[in-house]
């Protein structure tokens, strides 16, 4: 008889070749509002095809191991440098590809914005402008559902990704309205961002998604920039890949381009954080931990019978008063 792990080996593997590479990601974090964190917990492994997802699942350490060892074998053989420094030069028009191919079609809505980020949400009564910059907005899968669920006039988003297709995209929107909301193109890893607010003016900071495609040497880079855009007192609200998620289990040799950081097969690329990396690029940034939370889900597959364990790491980080 086959134990637990061998079976849930052998579905890991059948998961691979069957869900797309970002299929998790469009809806890794949940579609709908949800409670926050942890509300549904398997208790009995029987149980697992009763629902789509499990909360808070637990590795044993066989499965941590498992991991680490298909890591291990997925990042033996590196991206050659040349290869690697022509997507890093080309990236931003990589994602314009991506966006002119998917359009506003890939990924949902993040509903989630509202149960695992409140702060975000001005007090009733609100009378003083609050500033918002998501970075890396996509078509706008965060800023159309902030501009849509807060009333509030004095609650403004900023949104910047460095494809203009994608901006663009955002700009088409129903909701979009300039006196709610402003897209503009800005590649972050570049020395000097052409924002339309001044430095310390920001009041909260999206990073949803978008800091995995930045290469870990520009990671820091990025965490300063927004420490000299954010007032003090001002929140960064992190949710991004955690290491060993299954969209990293499944890459193949060669894909690597450097520690936990590999090339989708469209030229995209995606990193996989664990708390110790955020912890040393926001706080050396001059940020203090306010939340780290790992996200451990188990998605199940009813009809296929099928388990994808998907890990991801959410975080909240405030610039010091
Ligand atoms: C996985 S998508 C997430 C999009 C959006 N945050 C969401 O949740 O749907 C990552 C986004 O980051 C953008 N991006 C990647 N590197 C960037 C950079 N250096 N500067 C600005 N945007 C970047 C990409 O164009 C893409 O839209």
């Amino acid at each position: 008889m086959l134990s637990r792990l061998s079976l849930n080996r052998i579905l890991l593997r059948l998961n691979f070749s069957k869900i797309h590479w970002m299929d998790s990601e469009s809806s890794s974090s949940g579609d709908g509002p949800r409670p926050q964190f942890g509300n549904r917990h398997l208790r009995n492994p029987d149980d697992v095809f009763q629902h789509n997802a499990w909360d808070d699942v637990q590795w044993d350490e066989e499965q941590q191991e498992h991991a680490k060892k298909m890591v291990e074998q997925n990042s033996e053989v590196r991206m050659c440098v040349d290869e690697a420094q022509r997507i890093e030069a080309e990236a931003g028009h990589l994602w314009d590809k991506f966006y002119g191919i998917h359009q506003n079609r890939f990924f949902k809505d993040r509903q989630w914005l509202f149960t695992e980020f409140p702060e975000l949400l001005p007090k009733e009564g609100n009378q003083e402008r609050i500033n918002v910059l998501e970075v890396g907005c996509g078509v706008g899968n965060s800023v159309i559902p902030l501009v849509r669920t807060v009333a509030d006039p004095n609650f403004f988003v900023y949104a910047c990704d460095f494809s203009e297709t994608a901006v663009k995209l955002l700009q088409q929107e129903d909701s979009y309205d300039e006196s709610r909301c402003k897209g503009f193109v800005c590649d972050v890893t570049a020395e000097e961002w052409p924002t339309p607010f001044p430095p310390l003016s920001l009041d909260h900071v999206l990073l949803v998604f978008m800091l995995s495609a930045v290469h870990p040497d520009n990671m820091g880079h990025v965490a300063r920039q927004l420490f000299n855009y954010l007032k003090p007192g001002g929140m960064v609200f992190f949710r991004d890949y955690g290491r060993y998620d299954l969209a990293q289990l499944r890459f193949k040799k060669g894909k690597c381009i450097t520690d936990n950081f590999y090339m989708r097969g469209d030229g995209t690329r995606a990193y996989f954080f664990t708390k110790e990396d955020l912890r040393r690029i926001f706080c050396e940034a001059g940020f203090q931990e306010e939340q780290m939370l790992e996200d451990r889900r188990l998605q199940v597959n009813r009809g296929q019978k099928l388990k994808m364990y998907r890990v991801w790491i959410q975080a909240k980080f405030r610039k010091p008063m």
